[in-house]
């Protein structure tokens, strides 16, 4: 795992997203995998501004989103697809029929979520998957107790999501109480984890992910099992990471070392 602590959301959206945009650049097809919430704000604006200043091409890339939540259509404000066209893809050229949300609306929860696992397959795997976290430490919609085997299916949330996720709704009780969500283990599977994690309520699930046992009670804890995993977080999100020292001795080394690479 690569930790990155950054001084601030700004810095971190801009080398969140230059991992990105990395990525793209050498490989124009590569399958990205989506994420809502506002923590990817930031990065997806940079993104929009890397398309329209620098040329960044989406043309041939192809997205794949974690979750979205049952009962509502794409067109709903609230809905995770909506959200992705508003924040991102309607700001850039990646084909629509590329794009893949998971739909909250289908007749067969089940035969839809065994299509969406199907589909990710056929494109060739996610390339880089795009994570937030939960203040209750989860990934996507895995919530605690989520088995980190876990596919793409139907879920139930927790009240502390509905709590959380209730301020962009008029009031907590729109907030829909399930959703469909990539598993943690339909997440394993992408070639590389990239989580963006920024402010104090998230410091000590963020401690709990990186540093604490691997456990259900915490899906993001998960990335301890992947072998490509990088997670940028603010100051105040990695305020109570044990090992911040060392991530930032790591930081300053590699950062000499291309320094050298770039006057060679
Ligand atoms: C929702 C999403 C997660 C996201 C989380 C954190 O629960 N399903 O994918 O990581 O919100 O959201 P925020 O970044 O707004 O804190």
């Amino acid at each position: 795992m690569e930790v990155v602590i950054c001084s601030t959301y700004e810095d971190l959206s801009k080398k969140a997203a230059k991992a990105i945009a990395d990525l793209v650049r050498a490989k124009p097809n590569a399958v990205l995998g989506g994420a809502t919430g506002s923590s990817p704000v930031g990065l997806y604006k940079e993104l929009i501004r890397m398309h329209k200043e620098e040329g960044l091409d989406f043309s041939k890339v192809t997205t794949f989103n974690l979750d979205e939540y049952v009962s509502l259509a794409p067109d709903h404000p609230q809905s995770y697809h909506y959200f992705m066209f508003d924040q991102l893809f309607g700001h850039i050229n990646v084909p629509p029929e590329n794009v893949h949300v998971p739909s909250g609306i289908s007749e067969d929860h089940e035969a839809f979520c065994a299509r969406y696992e199907q589909q990710i397959k056929e494109a060739g795997g996610i390339d880089i998957q795009i994570l937030g976290l939960g203040s209750d430490g989860h990934i996507a919609f895995n919530e605690p107790g989520s088995s980190l085997a876990s596919r793409t299916r139907l879920v139930t949330l927790a009240e502390q999501t509905i709590e959380d996720n209730a301020r962009f709704f008029d009031k907590k009780e729109d907030v829909p109480v399930h959703a469909i969500s990539m598993g943690v283990g339909t997440i394993l599977e992408a070639r590389k984890l990239l989580m963006v994690v920024n402010g104090k309520n998230k410091a000590s699930a963020l401690a709990d992910a990186l540093e604490g046992p691997v456990t259900c009670i915490c899906t993001a804890s998960a990335l301890q099992l992947h072998p490509d995993s990088i997670v940028f977080a603010d100051e105040e999100a990695a305020s109570q990471l044990k090992m911040r020292d060392y991530y930032n001795w790591v930081q300053k080394l590699k950062a000499e070392q291309l320094s050298k690479v770039c006057e060679r």
